[in-house]
């Protein structure tokens, strides 16, 4: 047996010491609360069926895209799906990318430049800070949802000659709330920034057909770059930045995580094109779910549990419940009631702010939203 370096197993006993160990979950039949799976298309059937039909009306039968699109892994399909994805949301061009993950380190890495300056608000995604961590530009974080610090650092940065980009989410992804993104988009235009908005929780979440909560405020046009992706609300894989062609033609040639990887198998670029079908069609599961944040919102206001929340309007409800041990121990009394609800634990997120997060679907009954909070009412006494 290889040696396993010192240091290593050291870090993983504080991670256990810390009770923050991560670990991989058994799959479970218990009523979901944690998935991103918001409109249920993940399990749908019918978007299972209608995806072979239409691989096998196109008499598609590879398993896979053999190479990087730039080599061998390109194919009409991915045009298509593009073409679509743009058209959808209202969008000049859309580049895929194998995952969210991707598009953000692809972009953050080789948009801005040595010259240039990012700023992002302090809890945006891990893979928004690995692509900042990736260039070679200066990157200042502001306050969660502060547009004054935003205008302070815009102030104190905008000079002649470097390019300013402002990174945010539309819904972010641990408290599941929203900055106010015309005000963001107002300041943009105001000191010549450019605005990149990652959609991931807002897609299947907000706007007509689930367009994303940009569209929603019709700030199409006043965003530099869209990050869609297609893990979460659209229940499969990938993901798209939304932007100019020219954005595009420039990610195709200098985005790493673009070039240098292999294309998505045409399996996925077809689940893509039929969860937008489905999205574009007018899908009940669209009102479900506001139907059960709704919901969700008056019960907890019912049953006295406001103050726990972080105020938002997404898919994803979180109680901040400090103290790794007492956040778990929630959470496994919750599992054994029947609910799969996520403790996020510190480092995932800084200490003191540990959390339940609470992620609602078009498939969860009201009777299943009842239960889990006057459950957790239970728990916390
Ligand atoms: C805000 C945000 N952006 C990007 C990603 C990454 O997306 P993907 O799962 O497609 O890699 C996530 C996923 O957790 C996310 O929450």
């Amino acid at each position: 047996m290889r040696r396993f370096p010192n240091a290593l197993l050291q870090k993983l006993s504080k991670r256990a010491e810390d009770s923050a160990l991560r670990e991989l979950p058994a799959g479970n039949s218990l009523v979901d609360f944690s998935s991103n799976d918001y409109l249920g298309f993940a399990a749908s059937e019918t978007i299972f069926r209608e995806t072979h039909q239409l691989l096998s009306d196109r008499k598609i039968t590879a398993n896979g895209a053999t190479g990087s699109r730039l080599i061998s892994g390109n194919y009409p399909l991915y045009a298509e799906a593009e073409r679509l994805v743009a058209s959808f949301h209202n969008g000049e061009s859309a580049l895929l990318f194998n995952s969210g993950y991707d598009a953000n380190v692809g972009f953050f890495s080789a948009v801005p430049q040595r010259s240039d300056i990012i700023l992002y608000d302090e809890l945006c995604h891990a893979s928004i800070r690995d692509g900042i961590r990736l260039s070679n530009a200066r990157s200042y974080k502001f306050a969660h949802n502060d547009p004054e610090e935003l205008e302070l650092l815009l102030g104190k940065f905008a000079i002649e000659g470097t390019e300013i980009y402002i990174a945010t989410e539309s819904v972010f992804s641990m408290d599941g709330d929203s900055p106010n993104l015309e005000t963001l988009a107002a300041l943009a235009e105001r000191f010549g920034a450019h605005l990149v908005v990652d959609e991931a929780h807002a897609l299947g979440v907000f706007g007509d057909h689930g367009h994303g909560l940009v569209q929603h405020l019709n700030l199409q046009d006043r965003v530099f770059a869209r990050i869609m992706t297609f893990g979460k609300g659209l229940g499969c894989h990938g993901a798209a930045i939304l932007g100019s062609q020219v954005l595009s033609d420039y990610l195709v040639n200098f985005a790493r995580s673009f070039i240098y990887t292999t294309g998505l198998p045409p399996h996925s670029i077809a689940t893509i094109i039929t969860a937008y079908d489905h999205l574009e069609n007018e899908n009940p599961a669209i009102e479900k779910l506001r139907d059960n944040i709704l919901f969700f919102n008056e019960e907890m206001n019912r049953l006295g549990l406001k103050p726990l929340f972080v105020r938002g309007k997404s898919a994803i409800r979180s109680a901040i419940i400090p103290g790794n041990e007492k956040v778990k121990d929630i959470a496994s009394k919750l599992f054994e009631k029947g609910f799969d609800v996520k403790a996020i634990l510190s480092p995932t997120v800084p200490e003191g702010q540990e959390r339940l997060r609470i992620c609602l679907h078009s498939y969860n009954t009201k009777a299943d939203v009842s239960g889990l909070l006057n459950t957790l009412v239970t728990c916390l006494t």
